[in-house]
């Protein structure tokens, strides 16, 4: 909303939540102090709040002015019931269907930002119909999807040049009027039309696709690390290939993210639905591999520290599911760390975003378990180092790129491991320190 009001002077855009803490902190003078860190957000927002942005907690009488409503709510995994860990809840999409329903007046647009399971279009749908029918407001809508690309960490320039933006929809005039906006600063080439259902699905299917696409290198960095080749290699020459393409194609520690896994539960729990097990159980396997390689990086841990974990400080560098965002959701991190306190390991964690509180809920789910007695938040990284006798590097902060190893040696236990989950530390300079390193697809070779 804030680069649409940016690029867009003459459109007022009101964001609305119920939640007054949340409202606040987009409205606090101070921008350091918003509740999303994107970079190059903070300016936008500053600039636009003068002119033509705002923040409130004014739902209903925004509702009621609006041409336009866009539904921008959050739709994780269901925990409870029928589809549990497999379908998105959609409580808050519903809700908003209803709060939109009592509040619109005239025509409204409603647009689904929130990536929905297929088909949901058809719920906002009947819910407008149906209760518009029971008044005499006589309001109508039209419901149109437009799925967002955008990546976090890269998010403004994702959405200042798209590759593409996708309008799905019935109502052609509706379509036009969304279109419209975006024709403001993007070419029209960019975007494309298509129907509701062909909208909702392309939004799974390119997150799967990019899912998959991080499940493949990751599976054969396995496989570079028992023969002797070279993840780095194979996947430069790879990706040389016009076909396949270079990007998306480093391994990591596992995707994170509030996109990919919810995403292809979706797809399997579609497939699934409609009796198509096969096409179910080849995206189920993206899944399976990711958990795996997360298994496997702290079974590499354990095996190195000679099979002990009791008694041990290890330093977790990074615990973001990927660096210039403070996001955790599915963060490997979380795993991987469960498993080494599970072992009986002292952690300190180190992150350049992540706040304690947010780490002490993704670990303890609110605090079940003492910080001091299992780990520290440490908000420098030498810190985080001393008296450890490994660190593990999970986020790919450039931060960690510029640690002098030798300045914090003698501050390490010995042998010293660090496990490079990013490959982005360098394993000659460190071997020269006499300190051990493994990295993902390189093995035992270095
Ligand atoms: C993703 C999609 O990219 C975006 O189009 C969609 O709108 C939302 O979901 P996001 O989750 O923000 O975006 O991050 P992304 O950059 O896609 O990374 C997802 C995960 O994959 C991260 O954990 C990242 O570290 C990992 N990843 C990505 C790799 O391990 N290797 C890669 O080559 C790329």
């Amino acid at each position: 909303m804030a680069v649409i009001a940016k690029n867009c002077p003459d459109i007022k855009v009101e964001v609305v939540d119920i939640n007054e803490i949340r409202i606040k902190a987009w409205n606090d003078n101070d921008v350091a102090n918003l509740p999303v860190f994107e970079p190059g957000l903070a300016e936008i927002v500053k600039k636009s709040r003068k002119n033509n942005l705002s923040f409130s907690t004014d739902v209903e009488s925004s509702i009621k002015n609006a041409d336009m409503v866009f539904i921008s709510v959050n739709t994780p995994i269901k925990e409870k019931g029928m589809g549990a860990g497999k379908t998105s809840d959609l409580r808050w999409v519903e809700s908003c269907a209803r709060q939109i329903s009592k509040s619109a007046e005239g025509h409204t647009i409603v647009v689904e930002k929130s990536t929905l399971p297929v088909k949901t279009a058809q719920t906002i749908k009947d819910i407008l119909d149906s209760s518009s029918m029971y008044t005499d407001k006589k309001s109508t809508f039209s419901v149109l999807s437009n799925p967002e690309f955008l990546a976090e960490g890269t998010a403004i320039n994702d959405l200042e040049n798209p590759d593409r933006v996708l309008i799905g929809g019935d109502d052609l005039d509706a379509m036009n009027s969304l279109k419209n906006i975006y024709l403001n600063w993007i070419p029209d080439e960019k975007i494309i039309f298509t129907n509701l259902w062909s909208s909702e699905l392309s939004k799974l299917s390119a997150n799967a696709m990019l899912a998959q696409r991080i499940s493949s290198i990751n599976s054969l960095s396995a496989i570079c690390e028992v023969t002797g080749a070279d993840i780095g290699d194979v996947a430069n020459a790879i990706g040389m290939d016009t076909r396949i393409g270079n990007k998306f194609l480093k391994t990591g520690p596992g995707f994170g993210g509030s996109c990919f896994k919810k995403d292809i539960l979706n797809l399997v729990y579609l497939s699934r639905y409609y009796g198509l097990n096969e096409v179910a159980d080849f995206w189920q396997e993206t899944l399976k591999i990711n958990s795996w390689q997360q298994n496997r990086i702290y079974k590499q841990i354990v095996e190195k520290l000679f099979g002990n974990l009791a008694g041990k400080k290890i330093a977790i560098l990074g615990f973001a599911f990927k660096e210039n965002t403070n996001d955790t959701r599915e963060s490997p991190a979380i795993d991987i760390c469960k498993n080494l306190l599970n072992e009986g390991a002292f952690l300190n964690i180190h992150d350049c975003k992540v706040k304690k509180e947010t780490i002490q809920k993704d670990l303890f789910n609110n605090g079940c378990i003492d910080e001091n007695l299992s780990w520290s938040y440490k908000d420098n990284v030498y810190s985080a180092l001393e008296e450890t006798h490994a660190a593990i590097l999970i986020t790919e902060w450039s931060l960690y790129k510029t640690i002098n190893w030798g300045e914090i040696l003698s501050k390490l236990k010995k042998p010293f491991w660090i496990f490079d989950t990013r490959l982005i530390l360098k394993p000659k300079e460190l071997n020269k320190l006499g300190i051990k390193i493994w990295q993902l697809g390189y093995g035992n070779n270095i």
